[in-house]
C-alpha cells in the first residue's frame, strides 16, 4: 500500500488486513518502529480528530512527524503545491498527509513523480472521499457487530457535502450493509446505486442497527439552510432514536442542530469519541503499512 487515496482501490482483503493490524495495535501485541520515516501533515482545512490521531499514531509508531503551515510557507509566496511537495522530498520527507478542499488534487499528486519516492494519504479531499474516517468507522462497527452482513446502517443528514459518507458508503457496501440515507432532498446528493433514500425519520429508522448522524457542512453551501426545518424533521433526539440503536457521528458535533445535546449523555452515544478513540489505532495500522511499502 504506497498511497491510501479512498476506500475504491481497496480490496474487502485490504480493509481486513488494516482492520486486524489496528487490533494488534489496540491491544498491544504488534509494536513497530519507524524511527527512520519522516512523514508531514499539510492541513489546508481544519481538522481535530484526523491530524491530531495522525499524529498520536506516528509518535507510537516512532515514526518522525512534522507539520507543514500552508499560512507561513511559501506557497504564500505562488509556489505551486507539487513543487513545494517535491522540495519536501528532496529535504528528506516519505510520506505527506493531506487535507484538502479540491476533491482531486490528492489523486492528481499521487499520480507524478517527485525528485524522491514519496506516499500520499488522504486525510480528507473535498466532498468526495475521506477514507482513513470511514476505515475507523468501519473498525468501530466490525468490532461491535463482527458480522455486517445484512445490518442496517442509516446516515442522517448532508450527504451530499459529506465525504465521510461516501467513504463509508463505497465501504460498507463491499461487506453487505443494507446502506439508507435519510436526510431533506437538497442534502440527498446524486442517488448512489444500492443505496434506500428517505425523506421521513420514522420510516428511515425502523429496523436500523446503525445511525450516523452527519454536520451539515456549512463552508460548502452556498445556498440559504432551514435549520429549523431540519431541525424539526431531522434532528436525532431522545423521543426518535431507537432504544437499541448504535449512534456514531465522525466529528465535529455541532450540539443542537444534528443531534440534540441531550443525546450526547446518552450510552448510545459513547461509539462517537469510541471513533475518534479508534481513529488512533486505524492510523497506526495505515501509516504502518504505507512506511513498510517503502522499506522503512
Ligand atoms: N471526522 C473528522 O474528519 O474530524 P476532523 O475534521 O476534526 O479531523
Amino acid at each position: 500500500m504506497k498511497h491510501l487515496i479512498n476506500i475504491e482501490s481497496l480490496t474487502t482483503d485490504d480493509i481486513i488486513q488494516i482492520y486486524n493490524r489496528a487490533c494488534e495495535f489496540e491491544k498491544g501485541i504488534r509494536k513497530s518502529n519507524h524511527i527512520n520515516a519522516h512523514v508531514a501533515t499539510m492541513f489546508f482545512e481544519n481538522s481535530t480528530r484526523t491530524k491530531m490521531s495522525f499524529e498520536m499514531a506516528a509518535n507510537k509508531i516512532h515514526a518522525n512527524m512534522y507539520d507543514f503551515c500552508a499560512n507561513t510557507s511559501s506557497l504564500n509566496k505562488g509556489e505551486d503545491i507539487f513543487d513545494t511537495i517535491n522540495n519536501l522530498t528532496a529535504i528528506g520527507m516519505n510520506a505527506v498527509i493531506l487535507r484538502h478542499s479540491d476533491d482531486l488534487l490528492v489523486n492528481n499528486l499521487a499520480n507524478r513523480r517527485f525528485y524522491q519516492e514519496i506516499s500520499f494519504i488522504n486525510a480528507g479531499s473535498g466532498a468526495t472521499a475521506h477514507p482513513t474516517q470511514a476505515l475507523l468507522d468501519f473498525y468501530t462497527i466490525k468490532k461491535h457487530f463482527l458480522d455486517l452482513n445484512q445490518k442496517t446502517i442509516t446516515f442522517v443528514g448532508d450527504v451530499a457535502h459529506s465525504r465521510v459518507a461516501k467513504s463509508n458508503i463505497v465501504l460498507l457496501k463491499k461487506f453487505g450493509m443494507n446502506l439508507r440515507v435519510l436526510a431533506p432532498e437538497n442534502f440527498q446528493g446524486a442517488h448512489i446505486e444500492g443505496v434506500k433514500y428517505y425523506t421521513s425519520l420514522p420510516e428511515a429508522f425502523e429496523g436500523s442497527d446503525i445511525i450516523m448522524a452527519l454536520r451539515i457542512q456549512r463552508e460548502r453551501i452556498q445556498e440559504y439552510i432551514d435549520f429549523d426545518y431540519y431541525i424539526n424533521n431531522f434532528q436525532i433526539t431522545k423521543e426518535n432514536l431507537p432504544y437499541a440503536a448504535f449512534l456514531m457521528h465522525p466529528g465535529p458535533v455541532n450540539r443542537d442542530i444534528e443531534i440534540r445535546s441531550d443525546v450526547l449523555e446518552l450510552q448510545n452515544a459513547r461509539t462517537i469519541l469510541n471513533q475518534a478513540k479508534n481513529g488512533v489505532y486505524v492510523r497506526m495500522a495505515i501509516l504502518d503499512l504505507v512506511l513498510a511499502s517503502q522499506g522503512l
